[in-house]
């Protein structure tokens, strides 16, 4: 059975396929109102959301089909004690196609052994996000037409940010992109990233802690929350919450056409005062998050028909 875990479960190919998929579903909403009629996702949210799992469901009725599940484990059997394995094996003979949320790094794939329904990886921890990658794939192909041949800034909280991993991972496969790694020394990427990753496959890379003496170099610029729920001590969390605020003042050296996205939730690392910039790109993605679900649900249930 085939699942989304892990970004690299899908191939260049199939990405490049979704990313179109999802812009014909953009193009033609009314084409695809029906094609999921009958079936049933359940979102299984061991961890809050609020982008994640209404846009999944969004994705899901503006298919035809419907919705059930929890936003918090407050409300199941989770709190009585049953373990993962037990609540995949119930839930995957009530609905055709589960997407979950969990803190556990691992826990999607725990899921998918126990699953008769493919699982999607709604986040895992501080591991991975490909659902997210896929919506943030389609926004930056739909502002630069390819997925080639551009220079990222990815800015934060590069150690704990899942849609990071999953990001640098997808965007390894593409070619001539070059990362900016942005982030205090406490929130360098993981070295597993580094040697399996960027250093296997010879990408062009630099980290830096400094946003201002590079923001001019960037095509794309990726904002993160310091993911405060991942830290073990609130002293370190609130010493790095705020080292990157960007603000108009800081644009002024960016490029004309830079694209600023953001996955959201922000707090303090995005000034409101850049909305209406025509940078900001971030609520477009968040909307785009619909629609790249739209097309990993049918992708997903056609495989596994
Ligand atoms: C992200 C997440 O959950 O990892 N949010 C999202 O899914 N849009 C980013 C974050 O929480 O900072």
């Amino acid at each position: 059975m085939k699942h989304l875990i892990g970004i690299e479960d899908f191939t260049k190919e199939e990405i490049n396929e979704l990313i179109e998929v999802s812009k014909d579903i953009i193009r033609h909403k009314e084409k695809y109102s029906e094609k999921c009629k009958g079936k049933i996702l359940a979102t299984l949210f061991f961890e809050p959301s609020t982008r994640t799992r209404l846009s999944f469901e969004s994705a899901m009725l503006s298919l035809g089909g419907n919705v059930l599940g929890f936003s918090s484990t407050d409300s199941s059997s989770i709190t009585k004690g049953e373990t993962l394995a037990d609540t995949i094996k119930v839930v995957s003979g009530y609905s055709d196609i589960i997407a979950m949320r969990h803190p556990k790094e691992g826990a999607p794939l725990v899921a998918s052994m126990n699953s008769k329904v493919p699982i999607i990886n709604a986040g895992d921890g501080g591991h991975n996000h490909p659902t997210q990658t896929l919506l943030d794939l389609l926004t930056i192909s739909k502002k630069r037409n390819s997925l080639d041949n551009f220079t990222i800034g990815l800015c934060g909280d590069l150690k704990f940010g899942r849609t990071v991993h999953s990001l640098i991972t997808a965007l390894s496969n593409y070619d001539n992109v070059k990362f900016v790694l942005i982030s205090p020394e406490e929130l360098k990427i993981p070295d597993y990233l580094k040697e399996d990753i960027i250093n296997r496959k010879n990408i062009d890379y630099i980290e830096t802690e400094d946003l201002e003496k590079n923001i001019n170099k960037l095509d794309v610029l990726y904002m993160t929350r310091v993911q405060k729920e991942r830290f073990l001590n609130e002293e370190d969390y609130v010493r790095l919450k705020d080292v990157y605020i960007l603000n108009n003042k800081k644009l002024e050296k960016a490029k004309k056409d830079l694209c600023i996205l953001h996955p959201l939730p922000r707090v303090n690392e995005i000034s409101p005062e850049i909305d209406n910039d025509p940078r900001a790109c971030y609520f477009e993605q968040a909307e785009n998050g619909k629609y790249m679900r739209m097309a990993i649900i049918l992708k997903l249930l056609e495989e596994n028909k």
